[in-house]
């Protein structure tokens, strides 16, 4: 295990994870579609938020420990899905879900993993959840829920908001695909990846498994690319939700939610946990930041007297986010980019040291804030003033000039 005792900071790992990662892939995680607001928007309303220090309250004792729809964690976190992460670090969604396991914070597979859904059965020991995106080809659509059950997966993440695909720009310049294809410019930058490519060549999974031996007529780089650009399903509807529900027969997570009104289907689908989430603005730029649309949604949820459990991602960098989603009304987080540059940086070692780092800054915030229970954080914890305007357009006026 490395000793990554100076990494002390999300943001250290970004930093590695761009010197080390092919840029096609770096790029992939670290922006947003179009002009990029939304992504920006979603880390920097969280700067807004300001905490109230207690002091002279006893902090011994603290516990971040909860459990999200049932599943024990060690703090509010899980790991969100994220597509091609097996081209962050070879193998990369087995590296990710082995830290998860060891950290004790439960670990989501996307539809668009490089490791199949059987490849994490295989190399884990605890159940983990499958994010399914629904396709228009419905026999591939059951047989992939089919292959979450085989595969004992405690729950599915339906991402109700990739019907359409925003637009990131460096993806078209770049060219993705996974693997690389072979072009002057790939080689070049390959070139001065070179520890990423002795990582490569020691696995076979250079592409999606969750897709290519799985869906018909997919079995090369070409007929992939056709395949998924015309797949996702842009027809689906609340209707399918139900649907989908009774095939899969367990507990169900609805991923992508950004209106009240939204949020109140979900609890009447019958859905075990909603995500607040905009896709880490990589989906509708313009969008609020999640994190100015969770209190309203968890009013909402209130009204309805619903169990559902509310969840937020999209913008989380550290512990504090963490502490301030929580003190908001959520009862748990995902986190996607932060992982993903731990990941990229160093593999197993670097996403354990994102989850000790956020881990870390969300007991010792939650402790200055005068609480030594995560489940008994609220909105007292937060100063009055800088989080009820995250959703207004105006430009943010600082209680202090008042
Ligand atoms: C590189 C990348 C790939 C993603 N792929 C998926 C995916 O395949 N399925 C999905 O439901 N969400 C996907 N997401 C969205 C994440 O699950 C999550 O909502 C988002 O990353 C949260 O924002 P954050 O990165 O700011 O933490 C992806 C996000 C990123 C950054």
């Amino acid at each position: 295990m490395k000793d990554l005792k100076k990494i002390t900071e999300v943001e250290d790992l970004r930093r590695v994870a761009e010197r080390k990662v092919p840029r096609m892939f770096y790029d992939y995680v670290d922006s947003g579609s179009w002009t990029e607001t939304t992504y920006r928007n979603n880390e920097s309303d969280f700067d807004r938020i300001k905490l109230r220090q207690r002091v002279l309250v006893n902090m011994e004792g603290r516990s971040l420990a909860t459990n999200m729809i049932g599943t024990p964690a060690s703090m509010p976190v899980a790991i969100a899905p994220t597509g091609f992460t097996g081209m962050m670090w070879a193998d990369g969604e087995i590296h990710a879900a082995r830290a998860a396991e060891k950290f004790g914070v439960p670990f989501s597979l996307s539809t668009m993993s490089i490791c199949s859904i059987e490849d994490i059965a295989e190399n884990t020991n605890a159940p983990f959840w499958f994010q399914l995106y629904v396709m228009r080809d419905q026999e591939y659509v059951s047989n992939l829920i089919q292959r979450a059950k085989d595969a004992n997966c405690s729950a599915l993440i339906l991402t109700a908001d990739l019907q359409v695909l925003g637009q990131r720009h460096k993806d078209i310049k770049n060219g993705l695909s996974a693997p690389p294809r072979p072009t002057f410019a790939n080689i070049v930058n390959l070139m001065t990846k070179p520890q990423w490519c002795m990582n490569m060549l020691g696995t076979k999974r250079h592409t999606f498994g969750n897709i290519v031996g799985h869906a018909k007529g997919v079995d090369d780089l070409s007929s992939l690319t056709a395949w998924t650009e015309e797949q996702f399903d842009p027809r689906l509807s609340w209707d399918d939700v139900a649907r989908i529900k009774d095939m899969w027969g367990g507990k169900l997570i609805i991923k992508g939610i950004m209106e009240p009104e939204d949020a109140i289907m979900a609890a009447r689908s019958g859905a075990d946990a909603l995500v607040v989430s905009n896709h880490g603005g990589r989906q509708l730029d313009g969008a609020l930041s999640s994190i100015a649309a969770l209190a309203d949604i968890v009013q909402a949820v209130r009204a309805e007297n619903s169990n559902i459990e509310v969840w937020l991602d999209s913008g989380i960098r550290s512990g504090q986010d963490v502490l301030k989603a929580i003190s908001l009304g959520a009862t748990g987080t995902m986190i996607g980019r932060a992982f993903l540059y731990g990941l990229g940086a160093y593999g197993e070692d670097g996403v354990r040291r994102a989850l000790e780092i956020i881990y870390k800054e969300c007991d010792i915030s939650m402790a200055f804030c005068g609480h030594t229970n995560i489940n008994q954080v609220a909105d007292d914890i937060l100063v009055k003033g800088t989080y009820e305007q995250l959703k207004s357009s105006q430009p943010y006026i600082s209680p202090l000039r008042w």
